[in-house]
């Protein structure tokens, strides 16, 4: 029988535990929303004026709902016992060792919070598979939660993803394109998703939520952000040729994008996608093409971030010969540091890799970025993989909040990495005059007027035309 939802628990504050649960507890006032983390200090942001997440309309959602009916809190158990539905929303990075290195998600965080769940719950359960896992990750999510629970405690386990974008999350989960949910295909299962539908149905229009079971559920997220991905990847590597040929990509994406059944999202060319979701995600899609033995199928998704990084080098090599082949000590400018605008994220990044180029090229870099963290910043270059020694990374590279003359005094180069709106509004002309001569624009997002740049004196390239 369906009982009415009272109160919902959220493992993981991230980036979706902490927008989704916010919405939940704004729409649904009878309901009690708890998100619970391991991280005290990420809780404690939350619960302070400056939450932790920089995301635009969200800090006004939580301080109207938090302390009512939205609590953040390090009690893991306590939340899980007295939820009627458990959200898992912790992270799924990929792999850094063993079988499945660089491919597999980790799974290390949901198969904990999944025995959390069945050591403490006391009664029955809905456990909501939030976070992007594999395929069959449902099924043994339930056998780790049913070889551990306690007497006369039932666990239905959901496959609900999450289709939020940074920087938009607040509209993505006010206005869903959907809600999907995968289940169980019998009379239990049913019932889960009929009352965690109930919970959208709050402010989701009825035909906007979609059922399936769980396994369609847990590939549609993986094929949904492959195919995002792969958009860019195409629209990118037409990018190449247009540089090449003469050709402007900005014409040709309008071109195709007025092709109803091609559509115009999401065919901004750029210097690569970053984020940290495209990625792990197509791995997590080539991982599991290679172990149903599909070969070709794995090699074509791989090709999406082989021309993903093709885009960022093709960006420096550009960038290198212009400046006479060398970067050896000439400051550089980067207008951008986050995946994308209106977000501080910094996961996988465009302009992580473009920095590694530009440093092992000797250049000194100041990073120009309203919303991106220095420590964050030098956190990012410091990752094992990217080999650079960290005391070089501190002396060569400065980060500028908002401060815009300093960030370009003496500069080579102005590089543009990040769409952020700000970099319109700039004075180019004043930027000119204090730059090293000849002044060069590197825009990898199409966001400046070129045509101004050239005749105040600019030397200009932008990814995808030529100037
Ligand atoms: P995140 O790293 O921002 O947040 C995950 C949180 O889970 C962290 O704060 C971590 O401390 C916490 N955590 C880990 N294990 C825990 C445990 N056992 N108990 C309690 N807390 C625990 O990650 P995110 O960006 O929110 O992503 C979460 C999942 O959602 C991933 O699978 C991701 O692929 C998916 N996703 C992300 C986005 C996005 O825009 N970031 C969008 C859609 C889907
Ligand atoms: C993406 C998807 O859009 C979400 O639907 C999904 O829920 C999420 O991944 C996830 O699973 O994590 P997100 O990574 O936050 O969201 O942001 P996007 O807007 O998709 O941008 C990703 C990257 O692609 C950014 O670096 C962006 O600048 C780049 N991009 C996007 C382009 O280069 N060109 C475009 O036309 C669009």
């Amino acid at each position: 029988l369906s009982k009415p939802i009272k109160n919902i628990c959220c493992i993981g504050a991230g980036y979706v535990g902490g927008p989704t649960c916010s919405i939940i507890a704004y729409k649904c006032p009878h309901i009690q929303v708890n998100v619970v983390d391991l991280s005290q200090e990420r809780i404690n942001a939350w619960n302070s004026p400056n939450i932790p997440i920089y995301e635009p309309g969200l800090n006004e959602i939580v301080q109207k709902c938090i302390g009512k009916n939205l609590h953040f809190t390090t009690k893991v158990e306590e939340c899980i016992e007295k939820a009627d539905i458990i959200f898992i929303s912790v992270n799924t990075p990929t792999k850094t060792y063993g079988v499945g290195l660089g491919r597999a998600p980790d799974l290390t965080y949901v198969e904990s919070a999944a025995r959390t769940i069945s050591k403490v719950a006391k009664t029955s359960k809905i456990i909501v598979e939030k976070s992007t896992v594999p395929v069959k990750a449902a099924e043994s999510i339930t056998n780790m939660l049913k070889s551990n629970h306690q007497p006369n405690v039932e666990f239905q386990v959901l496959s609900n993803p999450e289709f939020l974008a940074e920087g938009t999350a607040i509209n993505d989960l006010l206005k869903p394109d959907r809600i999907l949910i995968g289940g169980d295909n019998n009379e239990k299962g049913k019932w889960a998703i009929g009352q965690l539908s109930s919970v959208y149905e709050n402010w989701v229009e009825k035909s906007l939520i979609i059922t399936t079971n769980t396994w369609s559920s847990e590939l549609s997220k993986l094929a949904a952000n492959a195919m995002l991905a792969q958009r860019i990847s195409s629209v990118n590597s037409i990018s190449a040729i247009c540089e090449a040929s003469g050709a402007d990509i900005e014409h040709v994406s309008r071109a195709i994008g007025f092709d109803t059944r091609i559509g115009n999202k999401f065919l901004q060319a750029s210097v690569g996608f970053g984020g940290s979701c495209f990625q792990k995600d197509i791995n997590n899609l080539i991982y599991l093409c290679e172990n149903l033995n599909l070969k070709e199928v794995a090699e074509y998704w791989h090709q999406v971030l082989v021309i993903n990084d093709y885009q960022k080098k093709r960006f420096v090599d550009k960038i290198v010969k212009c400046l006479f082949n060398t970067l050896n000590n000439k400051k550089i400018t980067l207008l951008g540091f986050a995946f994308k605008k209106n977000t501080g994220d910094t996961r996988e990044s465009a302009a992580i890799q473009i920095c590694k180029y530009f440093l092992d090229e000797g250049a000194l870099i100041t990073v120009l970025d309203p919303k991106v963290e220095y420590e964050q910043m030098i956190l990012e270059l410091s990752n094992p993989q990217l080999n650079l020694p960290i005391e070089m990374v501190k002396r060569k590279v400065q980060l500028c909040s908002t401060d815009v003359i300093e960030a370009c005094k003496g500069s080579h180069a102005l590089v543009v990495c990040t769409e952020w709106d700000i970099f319109k509004t700039y004075d180019y002309k004043g930027i000119y005059e204090i730059m090293q001569k000849p002044a060069h624009i590197f825009d990898g997002r199409l966001i400046l007027d070129h045509e101004q740049l050239i005749s105040i004196g600019f030397h200009v390239e932008a990814v995808g035309k030529k100037l």
